[in-house]
């Protein structure tokens, strides 16, 4: 009985210590607000080492993973939710706003990763292979490639398994539909589904801004604590 509560206490200290591992992370990599939680298997990779090049507002949860090139930016608003094994990859820009939901498996890209050229993807290959100059790591792929900033509005919804392709802006209030490709600008208050996305449904706008609702819901949240 004994050595099952130290196993169990145990175990449960080594969680403990990995996410705060985790948590250091973050806080060594980005700029980060109050209230700030994270989780085992959450990530941050900011390659210029300057904290200032990720942004993470308060009140956030983030247990995916973020990856910041060297150019890279990217900001995450109050509030936004991302869960696991959503991949968040940045070369020049991803803006993602308030009261935000990232499901399981999403990823949102601001680049191709690889060129498209067939020329340019020979020449990155060998540079990456064992034996190549680029090995280990992942070379230059991103930043040979394509890239357009990534803007995401206020309380928006992307669904899992969904991915949200370079150069998109996805409007305030939108949801994006399980598992769909983003390919193009998604209007406010409308879903999408589906590779290429396309408009589903429209939502209808509410009479008050994002902030005013939110301000509210806090007031009111905050009096019932
Ligand atoms: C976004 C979502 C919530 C919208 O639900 P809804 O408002 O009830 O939407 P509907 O079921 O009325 O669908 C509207 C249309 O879009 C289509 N559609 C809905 N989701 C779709 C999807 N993921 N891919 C392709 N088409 C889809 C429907 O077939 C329907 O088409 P139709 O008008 O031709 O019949 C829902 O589509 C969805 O993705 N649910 C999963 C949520 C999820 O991933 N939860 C777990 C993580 S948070």
């Amino acid at each position: 009985m004994l050595i099952l509560q130290i196993t169990r206490y145990l175990k449960h200290r080594i969680k403990q210590i990995r996410v705060q591992n985790c948590l250091n992370n973050f806080q060594k990599n980005a700029l980060i607000g109050t209230d700030f939680m994270t989780e085992l298997g959450a990530g941050i990779q900011n390659e210029s080492g300057e904290k200032w090049r990720i942004n993470i507002g308060n009140n956030t949860k983030i247990m995916g993973h973020l990856v910041c090139k060297k150019s890279g930016l990217i900001s995450i608003g109050d509030y936004t939710w991302i869960e696991e094994q959503v991949s968040i990859q940045c070369l020049t820009n991803i803006t993602i706003g308030r009261f935000c939901g990232i499901a399981a498996g999403c990823l949102i890209t601001d680049n191709n990763n690889h060129p498209v050229g067939v020329e340019d993807r020979i020449a990155h290959r060998i540079r990456v292979a064992p034996c190549g100059p680029g090995y280990p790591g992942s070379g230059n792929g991103w930043e040979i490639s394509d890239s357009a900033p990534v803007v995401i509005g206020d309380a928006v919804w992307i669904c899992g398994n969904s991915t949200i392709l370079k150069g998109v802006t996805i409007g305030d209030g939108a949801i994006v539909a399980r598992g769909s490709v983003v390919t193009k600008d998604v209007e406010p208050y409308t879903i999408v589904a589906g590779n290429p996305a396309k408009k589903v449904k429209d939502l209808s706008k509410p009479l008050e801004s994002i902030h005013n609702i939110a301000e509210k819901i806090i007031e009111n949240v905050g009096s019932r604590l």
